[in-house]
């Protein structure tokens, strides 16, 4: 589904990522544990196109998306959802998700009866400025604004931090039953006890460099590297 090879890149003239490879097979949750700076957020704003790359390959099913401007890689079927959660304060719930429909037809289509059966927390709050929510209900907003443009593959920067413990598990089931109806995720994560419960592979990064791959279970029995590069 997603190929990232040995991408470079910068801001300006810092050189933040050295060479990142990873792969995001159709159907997984992939994640990228890192620590604070590791370069998790700049890979999937070099994914999005955001900050394009200066070397190295990105393809999305197959075709080359390097170089690409963020709104077609979007329309391609990758959805992206940051980490500041921004919405737009001064609409409902209702309209922050409309003004993201994108008519793609299909009958599994998200449309925003989907979203509110999906997050039914929502629903119920269909007409309340968005400004108002709170910081779960802002997620999930944030992840039903993505749906709505029917995604293929979900790249979820840091989703469940600052929540409370009872939210982030919500959230949890929510993102695996996102990957139950065919959906590809990629995660990125400071919490390895959300990764590690929710993915079927990891990688780990740091100092902008992919130090670790492999099944999530064997990043969970790799004490070693998990002490090295996660632990603060
Ligand atoms: N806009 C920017 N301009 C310059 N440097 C930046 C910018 N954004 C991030 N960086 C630097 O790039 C490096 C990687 O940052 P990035 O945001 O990708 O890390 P992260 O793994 O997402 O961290 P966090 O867990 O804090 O979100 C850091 O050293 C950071 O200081
Ligand atoms: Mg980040």
């Amino acid at each position: 589904m997603l190929e990232v090879e040995d991408v470079h890149t910068y801001y300006g003239l810092s050189h933040i990522l050295f060479g990142v490879s990873l792969e995001a097979p159709a159907g997984e949750i992939v994640c990228i544990l890192g620590r604070n700076g590791a370069g998790k957020s700049t890979t999937m704003k070099s994914i999005m196109g955001l900050t394009p790359p200066r070397r190295g390959t990105i393809r999305f099913k197959g075709a080359v998306i390097t170089g690409l401007k963020p709104y077609r890689i979007s329309r391609l079927g990758i959805g992206y959802v940051p980490d500041d959660r921004r919405v737009f304060a001064d609409l409902t719930v209702g309209e922050n998700l409309e003004i993201s429909e994108r008519a793609r037809g299909g009958e599994h289509a998200w449309t925003l009866s989907r979203v509110y059966e999906f997050f039914p927390a929502l629903g119920r709050i269909d007409g309340r400025r968005a400004g108002f929510l709170s910081g779960g209900e802002q997620q999930m907003l944030t992840i039903g604004r993505a749906l709505m443009t029917n995604p293929e593959l979900l790249l979820l920067d840091e989703p469940t931090e600052g929540l409370a413990p009872m939210v982030v598990h919500l959230l949890e089931e929510q993102i695996a039953a996102l990957r139950d109806r065919g959906l590809t995720v990629l995660l990125a994560e400071q919490n390895q006890k959300v990764a590690l419960r929710l993915s079927d592979r990891g990688y780990v990064i740091d100092n902008g460099s992919i130090r670790y791959h492999g099944s999530i279970q064997d990043l969970r029995e790799n004490e070693d590297v998990r002490r090295k590069y996660l632990l603060v």
